[in-house]
């Protein structure tokens, strides 16, 4: 079969440079934007007078019979048509004879490609903002109901302080809210429309630029016809934004895993998300957790790789920006895919409350109180320190913990200890002391979320 472009050419295309440079295989995911964009290109080419009105309507019925045939799954792309545009054009010519070459006046493929991915992109960036807010949500309903129940904070994974949890699951709301910001603001720059570049230079034809962004739903047009067909820039913040995403997501994941474990035992995940092993009866495994916390690594493989292709490109279009889409479809699949198992994950997981309360009776991370306690009583808060490491020391070698100590002991390293001592050690006042904005006190928690509720809320009606 002859090529779309074939006139200039004696000979057929080597085989394999045309399995090389072609596309179809991967940007077919691309044909519904594909067609968006030609309907609207065409219908400004008949409006504007470029081609008659009768002409347009041919197009237009051909480009409709095209997508029926696509919802209908009808559709068999030719290789050697090599992209999406392509096999999309020679369909339409196929249904409605050689009037269909008519579309492609006054536009190239490469305003074209960036047009589909700006589209694509805009629907799943929007369709991945509502599904971070339903992960939110489930964080905001688990710690509703978690706001008394404490658990061992920590640092380094050592025992530091003990926390509500969910003041600890609550953290990761405000990552997420941060994440989803940033594909909130990057609508901002999908909203310009690159169609009406041409191949680079703008075109010959009287085209209506704002008429096309008007019937695509853009705010914009890109002002300059050579950034307008070379930049790949809003692939890659989208691809940035996901590496942020995944990586908050993997840290949450590791956190659940460890959780998981018999060591822990904080949360059991619902038997419906998690998997057995072959060979040991007893195991049930977090194996979507797992999973989510290393496909982080595939999404930033994307990333890097996008902004490798790019880097060094002279202006304008080169076939190497064809390498843009794979990163991009596959960051979309797993994104999307990631979002949707972690909200019904997150919302069905127990939380051991009992078993947490005992980890934290079984620790020193009362400490930090005894210092604020002799503090409060005059004691320089560095000299404090060096006391109660002194008495952690001691109570490590007696085999107790600091409430087990008796009153003496706490009397023979200071003479600032009384009785109150033991209230303030007490796990629920060392949790509530902490009432400072934004710390982990019951009456903290509940401020944050409430504020988280209004942020869903408002993020709501951007939305709708
Ligand atoms: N399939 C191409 C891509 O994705 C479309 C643009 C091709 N333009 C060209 N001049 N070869 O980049």
């Amino acid at each position: 079969m002859s090529k779309l472009w074939g006139g200039r050419f004696k000979k057929e295309t080597n085989k394999l440079v045309e399995e090389l440079t072609a596309s179809i295989s991967f940007d077919q995911k691309l044909a519904k934007e594909d067609i968006q964009g030609s309907l609207a290109h065409v219908q400004m080419l008949g409006e504007s007078g470029i081609i008659s009105t009768e002409d347009m309507e041919k197009i237009i019925a051909g480009l409709n019979k095209v997508s029926e045939k696509l919802e209908k799954d009808e559709l068999e792309y030719n290789v050697s048509n090599e992209d999406i545009h392509m096999n999309i054009e020679a369909f339409l010519i196929e249904e409605i004879g050689p009037v269909g070459g008519k579309l492609h006046t006054g536009r190239s493929r490469n305003d074209q490609v960036a047009t589909d991915m700006h589209l694509y992109l805009k629907n799943h960036t929007q369709n991945i903002i509502e599904m971070i807010e339903s992960v939110q949500a489930a964080i905001v309903s688990q710690s509703e109901d978690h706001i008394y129940t404490l658990i061992p904070g920590y640092t380094h994974l050592q025992r530091a302080q003990p926390v509500s949890f969910a003041h600890h699951l609550m953290a990761y709301f405000w990552m997420l809210q941060r994440d989803k910001e940033r594909y909130i603001d990057s609508l901002e720059r999908l909203n310009w429309l690159p169609l009406g570049a041409g191949a680079l230079a703008g075109t010959t034809f009287p085209i209506n630029r704002e008429r096309v962004a008007e019937l695509l739903g853009f705010d914009n047009i890109y002002p300059n016809s050579m950034d307008a067909v070379s930049n790949r820039d809003f692939i890659v913040e989208f691809l940035s934004a996901s590496s942020m995403l995944m990586m908050h997501i993997s840290r949450l994941s590791e956190e659940l895993v460890i959780w998981s474990s018999e060591e822990f035992k904080f949360v059991e995940l619902d038997d419906s998300f998690c998997t057995g092993s072959s060979i040991m009866p007893q195991k049930k495994n977090p194996d979507v957790p797992e999973l989510l916390r290393a496909k982080t690594g595939r999404v930033n493989g994307s990333l890097v790789g996008l902004l490798t292709v790019l880097k060094g490109l002279p202006l304008a279009y080169n076939k190497d920006m064809q390498e843009d889409k794979e990163g991009m479809f596959d960051t979309v699949e797993t994104v999307e895919g990631t979002l949707q198992l972690l909200a019904p994950m997150i919302e069905s997981m127990t939380v051991n409350e009992e078993v947490m309360r005992k980890a934290i009776n079984q620790d020193y991370s009362n400490a930090t109180d005894i210092a604020d306690y002799l503090v409060t009583k005059g004691m320089p808060f560095r000299e404090a320190h060096e006391i109660i490491g002194k008495i952690v020391l001691n109570a490590i070698d007696q085999g107790k913990y600091l409430l087990e100590l008796n009153l003496e002991d706490y009397q023979s390293f200071s003479p600032l200890f009384d009785d109150d001592i033991y209230e303030v050690l007490a796990h629920e006042q060392v949790v509530g002391a902490r009432n400072s904005q934004g710390g982990t006190a019951p009456e903290q928690v509940q401020q944050q979320i409430k504020l988280a509720k209004e942020k869903l809320d408002k993020c709501q009606a951007l939305v709708e």
